[in-house]
């Protein structure tokens, strides 16, 4: 069985530290955790990750690491002291590469930190079919994800990162432990932006998402606070409606 409630981990994409900064303190108790991608990482480098870290909540590094595999193994190393809760790289890079990330990462135990949850991103989901052509890669999208997939649980990655109209091959194919997290969500009647294929939270809980990660619908709300809140109360209602053998 998957969770009853999916997560939520709100996108900080921003460099503007003081909005993030100002974000992460409303959003503290209202979702599950903060997302720090390039955009802010890059930016404002440890000291922006540990003022964001700070505000209490457990932090997905999404840094999607991806070089030979010492290269990446060490960025890992480097990178264990902040405890990220999440931190991905990404499975083109390999077999050998997503072991040597993975064993860096269960070094952490014996340096008396917390080892982060590791994740594959599979398919970057603006790529379209032509796309992957265009680099190789025959096939469908679909089937490049779950390839991507197995090879990333074979190989010490805990989960990946997909689309939620993924969730249901990657659940099937990959069995109820393996962790979905989950970008591309728009509560029902929300702008969708660029994205291009969105799901509303509830539908992506329902299908078996882990962890959905949520960024616009939240951030660019009149208060984020309320609408992470609203958020949790709609992926807390659905949860006890399948729970009570409610169609939903
Ligand atoms: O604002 P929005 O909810 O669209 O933010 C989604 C976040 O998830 C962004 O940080 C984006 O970079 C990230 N993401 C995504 N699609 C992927 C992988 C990551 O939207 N396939």
């Amino acid at each position: 069985m998957k969770p009853m409630r999916a997560d939520v981990y709100c996108a900080i994409d921003t460099t503007d530290i003081a909005r993030a900064e100002a974000l992460a303190a409303q959003l503290s108790g209202h979702v599950g955790g903060l997302k720090i991608g390039f955009e802010f990482f890059y930016a404002h480098y440890l000291n922006g990750y540990r003022a964001l870290a700070d505000k209490g909540l457990p932090i997905f590094l999404d840094l999607k690491l991806h070089d030979i595999p010492n290269t990446v193994a060490q960025a890992v190393r480097a990178l264990l002291p902040l405890e990220p809760r999440l931190l991905n790289v990404h499975a083109a890079g390999g077999a050998a590469m997503m072991q040597a990330a993975a064993n860096a990462a269960a070094e952490a135990g014996d340096k008396g930190l917390r080892a982060p949850t590791m994740l594959a991103v599979t398919v970057l989901t603006s790529l379209s079919e032509g796309d992957l052509q265009a680099i190789g890669v025959q096939g469908t999208p679909r089937d490049q994800v779950l390839r991507l997939a197995a090879l990333a649980r074979d190989n010490g990655m805990d989960g990946v990162v997909c689309s939620a109209h993924e969730i249901d091959a990657l659940r099937a194919e990959m069995g109820p432990d393996f962790k979905l997290i989950v970008p591309g969500i728009r509560p029902a009647g929300s702008a969708s932006h660029d994205q291009k294929r969105v799901m509303t939270p509830a539908a992506a809980q329902q299908a078996g998402a882990d962890i959905l990660v949520i960024g616009r619908a939240i951030t660019e709300a009149t208060n984020a606070g309320d609408a992470a809140r609203a958020i949790m109360a709609d992926l807390n209602n659905s949860a006890s409606s399948s729970q009570n053998g409610d169609a939903s």
